[in-house]
């Protein structure tokens, strides 16, 4: 049987907010055909949260945010809280994103508590983790990938979590570098990831590749054991070069 894979399309801050809108309407047929077999969520920026889950309700285009605040409510100027989005009906959330990490300098306990502000809100977590280049080098992968995967994997071992979580494991050296790593690399992570989450709990982690998914390098990358399905950013922005993607 053919395996189903979930696509995810991370917006980051590349559309505008009519370019999101004028995407989701232009596409909205051509975008449910494409479920099919699949499963699509798509990732615009928080003013449009709300539009979209509009757009795609009643349908199977699920609506996720980039992002959340690591509190539950108070003077955090900037920051959305996870109880909005869920009251807002938003059912997925990126967190841990590298360009996050970077730019809005979070750290591990940060992302720990955005984690648990989402489970406690049956908010969908996608946490992404990655290696630099340097550790890449260095061979130092699993160990930066077992400090990400530390915290969060005792949540789940102690909790009886009823919604999906995702990790997507996103080398930073590959995102928007047109670059990936070579298979055996990423079959071995995948196998490390897949094991370590399977001694803990008997729940079903799906795991995410992320970092230059195109049309052009999808077919092998579809091949990877344990994999669930994909992050992909750039190339989810024209809707021809998603399509290819998610029907290879
Ligand atoms: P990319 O981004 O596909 O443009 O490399 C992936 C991501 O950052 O999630």
């Amino acid at each position: 049987m053919k395996k189903k894979f979930i696509f995810i399309a991370n917006w980051k801050m590349y559309l505008n907010f009519n370019q999101e809108i004028e995407f989701a309407t232009s596409n909205y047929d051509n975008l449910l055909k494409l479920i099919n077999k699949n499963n699509i969520i798509l990732c615009p920026s928080f003013l449009n949260l709300k539009t979209l889950i509009q757009i795609f309700k009643e349908t199977n285009v699920n609506i996720c945010a980039q992002n959340c605040s690591d509190h539950c409510k108070g003077s955090y100027t900037g920051q959305i809280s996870a109880t909005s989005l869920s009251l807002a009906n938003c059912k997925h959330c990126i967190i841990g994103h590298s360009e996050s990490r970077k730019y809005l300098n979070e750290n591990e306990n940060d992302i720990t508590e955005k984690f648990k502000q989402l489970i406690n809100n049956y908010i969908s977590p996608i946490l992404c983790i990655g290696e630099n280049e340097k550790d890449h080098k260095n061979q130092n992968t699993m160990n930066i990938l077992d400090n990400q995967l530390k915290n969060i994997l005792n949540i789940i071992k102690n909790n009886n979590i009823k919604q999906h979580i995702y990790i997507a494991y996103e080398p930073i050296w590959s995102i928007g570098t047109g670059k990936i790593a070579n298979i055996d690399h990423l079959e071995n992570i995948f196998a490390w990831i897949y094991e370590k989450i399977k001694k803990l709990t008997n729940k079903h982690i799906k795991l995410l590749y992320g970092g230059s998914v195109n049309s052009k390098n999808i077919s092998i990358l579809k091949k990877i054991t344990n994999l669930d399905g994909f992050l992909i950013g750039k190339a989810s922005l024209n809707f021809q070069e998603f399509k290819k993607i998610v029907k290879s």
